[in-house]
């Protein structure tokens, strides 16, 4: 079948529903490849557990393939890699993993998984581990070529720069071959139209079509590629879908590392903004994969989310601040410059202000710490306000301790409330107290030395000091007054 124009393929992307309610009901097996060694990233850390939005990049491939409809997933993972395998089942419980010992090519390391294809289904996908960027939606457009009776469907797109590609050879409109560069004579390397990388077989035809491969070409390889002139040999219709260059990009290397995550990130933003959230300057905010900013939520410039946010409705989170594994509640104002750490939830209307970090604390309704605070394994009740300054001494070396603050209570400027301890609803702590016993509600709590006046004690001391300075000056040496 031809290959076709993008337009075409728009056009398609409209007609396509019934047959993607079929592909919907087909079972697929996704076979994903990860057994490369990633050297070029010069990592100790396997290349596909590299994160891209605080993911690793496998399991963004993973959630690609199970959003396009794989039933079952396998991955391929490299000789003892233990830890690529317990990445990948944090990612999908279920998954099936084999391993390839030698890295002999593509078709190879499909062949590991040879126990997954023979437990037979419709669609067979291949992708790969690097290539994090792939859209379910491109993976459902190749299953409905297959469920429309294509055996081979090859993922194509127009490089901009075709170099390191497998070229996509064609005759008369039809899919003939993948040439990978090595391979290819120079007319065929003009060619713009690239392999993806992404594979798509008829359950049917995909184990005796891989089982064909050789290893006959420059590199002595099992080139997975080969399918396509395999499948032709043997009368099996090939098709080429089209897809986004930016879709296929593959990591190999720091620099391309990055600029993955910038797609990402991209991707992520517009997301955000689409579901009622406003990025003041988009470019400058970065999200997690798992990033939930409600309706109306603002965020201005130079924000960071980590890993489990979710913003409320009308929250505001202002300039430079930094946010992980926190709820904020609806129409909260967090930062300019704070910090949210795990397992803290703030509650609606609150306020965290300037240079306040909050670790694993419950901040109830209207609550404040407006500046320079921290509260840590807390629970502040509604309305209370933590002064500048003041801090919960949660910590004594070995162990965590709770402080609870109750509602309403008022804990003044650089205060140290030393945990275990609790402060009654609606008590105040007076600036400068270290708390280390329970407050009752409505008392007042002071843990300060008292203050003593010393009347005309500055001007006599001053008067002294001068008077020995002029001394030693002008015997000529500075030196430590005596009176000191
Ligand atoms: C491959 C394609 C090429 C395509 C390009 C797109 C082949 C032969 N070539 O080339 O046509 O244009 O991707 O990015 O498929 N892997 C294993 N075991 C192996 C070899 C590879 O698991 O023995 C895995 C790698 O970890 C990687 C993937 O397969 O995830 C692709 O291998 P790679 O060496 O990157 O292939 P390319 O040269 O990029
Ligand atoms: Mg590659």
């Amino acid at each position: 079948m031809p290959v076709r124009s993008r337009a075409q393929e728009t056009k398609a992307k409209k007609s396509a529903r019934p047959a993607r309610a079929a592909s919907r009901r087909r079972t697929c097996l996704a076979i994903v490849l990860a057994a490369g060694e990633g050297k070029r990233m010069r990592s100790a850390l396997p290349k596909v557990l590299a994160p891209i939005a605080g993911l690793p990049m496998i399991a963004h491939v993973m959630a690609a393939v199970r959003e396009g409809g794989a039933d079952r997933v396998a991955v391929v993972v490299g000789p003892r890699r233990e830890d690529v395998a317990s990445a990948v089942r944090a990612a999908f419980p279920a998954v099936e993993i084999f391993e390839q010992s030698e890295r002999l090519g593509t078709a190879h390391a499909v062949l590991m998984a040879r126990k997954a294809l023979e437990k037979g289904s419709q669609d067979v996908l291949v992708a790969f581990g690097d290539t994090p960027l792939i859209d379910p939606w491109t993976l459902k457009r190749m299953r409905a070529r297959l469920a429309k009776g294509a055996d081979c469907v090859v993922l194509g797109f127009e490089a901009r720069d075709a170099r390191g590609y497998g070229r996509l050879i064609q005759q008369e409109g039809e899919l003939i071959a993948i040439r990978e560069e090595r391979d290819a004579s120079r007319e065929e390397r003009r060619i713009r139209l690239c392999n993806g990388g992404l594979m798509g077989f008829s359950g049917r035809a995909a184990l005796p079509i891989i089982e064909r491969i050789s290893d006959n070409n420059a590199q002595r390889e099992f080139y997975l590629t080969d399918a396509v002139e395999i499948a032709r040999d043997l009368g099996l219709e090939t098709e080429i879908v089209i897809g986004d260059e930016d879709d296929v990009m593959g990591v190999n290397d720091r620099a391309q590392l990055a600029a993955a995550e910038a797609l990402m990130q991209e991707r992520l933003r517009s997301i955000a903004m689409l579901g009622g959230a406003t990025l003041l300057a988009p470019n400058t905010v970065f999200l997690s994969h798992d990033t939930r900013l409600e309706q109306d939520v603002v965020v201005e410039p130079n924000v960071v989310f980590g890993k489990s946010v979710r913003v409320r409705e009308g929250a505001r989170i202002r300039a430079f601040s930094y946010l992980e594994g926190v709820e904020v509640g609806a129409k909260a104002i967090i930062g300019p410059f704070a910090r949210l750490r795990p397992g803290t939830l703030i509650g609606a209307e609150a306020h965290i202000g300037n240079f306040v970090e909050v670790k694993n604390s419950w901040v109830g309704y209207r609550a404040k710490a407006n500046h320079l605070a921290y509260v840590g394994d807390a629970s502040v009740g509604p309305g209370a306000n933590i002064g500048a300054g003041a801090i919960t001494c949660n910590y004594d070396g070995f162990e965590k301790h709770r402080t609870e603050i109750g509602a309403e209570a008022f804990i003044g400027t650089n205060s140290s409330l030393v945990a275990p301890v609790r402060i009654g609803k609606g008590a105040y702590v007076a600036s400068g107290s270290v708390v280390t016993r329970e407050v009752p509600p409505d008392a007042l709590a002071l843990g300060r030395a008292r203050q003593a006046v010393k009347p005309g004690w500055a001007k006599a001391f001053r008067e002294r000091k001068r008077a020995g300075n002029i001394v030693s000056k002008s015997a000529g040496r500075r030196e430590k007054n005596p009176a000191q």
